[in-house]
């Protein structure tokens, strides 16, 4: 399989005029702002907000401090919204500094989609599920259509209407129970889950949302944390190094996914409702990494241990812990631009920069979504 390049930004220029012609005003995409929901995945500073600080070494290697995000640098969404030429999103739960005039950010690390049974403090599920982000999303656009264009964090009533609205969240209600209940019956969950990301987009659609993508779940079969941390034997290893059944359960979730988004595709006619199939750019990443510029697939570039992941439950990426009588701390490496993993569970910028170039190509997505053709994307530094 080929990954798709961010097009250059010549042939994007010349692909967009009709397209920036028609986006009136702004001239340049039509989305004027991008309200997103999900977990870690798309989380821009949200979490972080809530429950300070962060660590080092998060955000080295582009932002050159930590900045809220579960990588080294930016995420598939701050990518997605720069080649627009959008602002990254400021958090909806970031009091201090915020701007939601282009857009807002719902997402928090380890939130579900369902509303979890437990406590941050119990197991680490974050409280801002996606019925809790939705009900934000729906604060948001009352005070924006009452303010009507007066306020300076607000978005305009008529951005509202011309936003691309993204949902990435789904991977924490299969992994969060993965210690205490077997692959299969956390695999009975998942239509529930797939039921309440359906209805959020029908929710979101009721708001006024036209243009809605919904990302599917990338293979965590290959993650370095869950190759360590889950039970899984020999002959469930597949030729790249990956574990067949946690991986094909996340295919079922797909399918199950992809198969229910035609049917609100059918029932919201005049909607744009996109799968993005982030999981076929990840799965490549993890299985031929050299093919495409990096070095190490299954192996965590931020973590402590000697086996072959690079990856320690007890010694997570930026933190020290004392085993064995003596102090170890999980560092980065040197060289995040050669790993797909960052910490064990998240990309690295440079996967998450070629995951996010692959989404906007359009062959990713179904229906084809060519970002290009929708908006004169920007270069990407
Ligand atoms: C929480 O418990 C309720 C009632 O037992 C159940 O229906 C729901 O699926 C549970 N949620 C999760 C995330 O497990
Ligand atoms: C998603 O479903 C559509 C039909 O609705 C199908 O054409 C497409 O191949 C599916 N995509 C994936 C990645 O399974």
């Amino acid at each position: 399989m080929r990954i798709t390049w961010l097009a250059a930004a010549a042939a994007a220029a010349l692909c967009c005029v009709d397209a920036a012609a028609s986006a009136g005003g702004q001239g340049q995409c039509k989305f004027r702002a991008v309200f997103n929901f999900g977990d870690s995945n798309s989380d821009t500073g949200g979490f972080w907000a809530a429950f300070p600080a962060q660590q080092a070494p998060f955000g080295m290697t582009y932002f050159r401090r930590p900045a809220g995000r579960a990588s080294d640098g930016r995420l598939v969404i701050d990518f997605l919204v720069q080649a627009m030429g959008l602002p990254l999103l400021s958090p909806y739960l970031q009091s201090v500094g915020s701007d939601y005039r282009r857009g807002a950010n719902f997402a928090t690390l380890a939130s579900t989609a369902l509303q979890p049974n437990t406590s941050l403090f119990v197991t680490g599920t974050s409280p801002f599920f996606l019925g809790v982000q939705l009900n934000q999303m729906k604060e948001l656009r009352t005070k924006a259509l009452r303010s009507n264009g007066n306020n300076a964090q607000l978005p305009a009533p008529d951005v509202l209407s011309n936003s691309l609205y993204t949902i990435d969240i789904g991977q924490n209600d299969l992994t969060s129970n993965l210690g205490s209940q077997s692959i299969e019956t956390v695999k009975q969950s998942l239509p529930s889950v797939v039921s309440q990301i359906t209805s959020t987009v029908q929710e979101l659609y009721s708001i006024g949302a036209r243009n809605i993508m919904v990302f599917n779940m990338a293979p965590i079969g290959c993650y370095p944390a869950f190759l360590t941390k889950l039970p899984h034997t020999s002959n469930d290893m597949d030729g790249f190094g990956c574990m067949k059944t946690y991986n094909s359960a996340v295919t079922y979730y797909n399918e199950l996914l992809n198969t229910s988004l035609a049917e609100v595709r059918k029932k919201l006619q005049d909607a744009s409702i996109v799968y993005a199939n982030k999981h076929a750019v990840t799965l490549e990443l993890f299985r031929h990494p050299k093919a495409h510029g990096l070095k190490y697939g299954t192996k965590a570039c931020c973590g402590y241990g000697d086996g072959a992941y690079n990856f320690n439950p007890d010694v997570y990426c930026g933190s020290s812990k004392v085993l064995n009588g003596q102090t170890t701390s999980a560092k980065a490496c040197a060289d995040p631009q050669n790993y797909v993993s960052w910490d064990g569970i998240h990309g690295t910028e440079a996967a998450n920069k070629i995951i996010a170039s692959s989404l906007m190509s359009g062959s990713y997505s179904y229906p084809p979504f060519d970002l290009s053709k929708l908006c004169k994307l920007q270069p990407i530094a």
